[in-house]
């Protein structure tokens, strides 16, 4: 039998720097990486696209159950259309329980047999993998997320205004953080990153002292 694999939790807000840093210590240590905000933003694409609002339940439970590995692949899950339908649907209890089988499954046993996994998003080290071995909490200012992501998405060719992508940021963050079903908020015991005067090499070799170092509940 493999042996149990080893479980990287990393959950924050939009544009803390979680995906770039979560996709870096994967590369590093070999591990599978799962960007779980994808499988929201898939979810949220698949109902507007069937005519549905995403924050009805039931469309957005169908369009969750429906989900195919291809949804995953799409081109458009980047942008900030999918970005509000995921914030939407991601606020129905069906909707995160039909995809939590997933995500602990790629978790327990990661792809291509990987010795272990890093997954980000929102709930990881709270409910998708609440024993995870190591749980970080990576978060910034608000004004520096919302100028990083101006910045991402003009390097896109993407015409993006500051004060529009600010007050869009501020919306998703309280939907994300004042929800009843799973909340953005750190685990009890995850370590705290705030990169918002950090560039990505200094995040990334601190996320990795902290996750070479004791555990995360010490
Ligand atoms: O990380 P992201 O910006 O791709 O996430 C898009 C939306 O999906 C986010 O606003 C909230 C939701 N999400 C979630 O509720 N739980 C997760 N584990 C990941 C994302």
């Amino acid at each position: 039998m493999n042996a149990r694999s080893t479980v990287i939790a990393i959950d924050g807000p939009a544009a803390a720097g979680k995906g770039t840093l979560a996709r870096r210590i994967a590369n590093h240590l070999g591990y599978a990486y799962l960007d779980t905000g994808l499988i929201y933003r898939a979810v949220g694409l698949k109902t507007l696209e069937r005519g549905a609002d995403p924050a009805d339940a039931e469309a957005a439970t169908s369009a969750a159950l429906a989900l195919a590995p291809e949804d995953l692949k799409r081109p458009d899950l980047r942008g900030d259309e999918a970005a509000n339908a995921a914030s939407k649907v991601a606020a129905i209890p069906s909707v995160r329980a039909a995809l939590l089988d997933f995500q602990r499954q790629f978790a327990a046993s990661p792809p291509n047999g990987a010795p272990g996994a890093v997954l980000d998003g929102r709930d990881v080290g709270t409910v998708v993998c609440p024993d995870a071995d190591r749980k970080l909490f990576v978060n910034a200012s608000l004004e520096v997320r919302a100028a990083r992501r101006v910045k991402e998405l003009r390097e896109r060719g993407v015409e993006a205004i500051h004060t529009r992508v600010l007050k869009d940021m501020k919306e998703r963050d309280t939907r994300d953080s004042e929800r009843d079903a799973a909340p953005l908020a750190p685990a009890e015991n995850a370590l705290l990153i705030d990169t918002s005067t950090l560039n990505p090499d200094e995040v990334f070799n601190l996320a990795l002292r902290l996750v070479s170092a004791g555990r995360s509940s010490d």
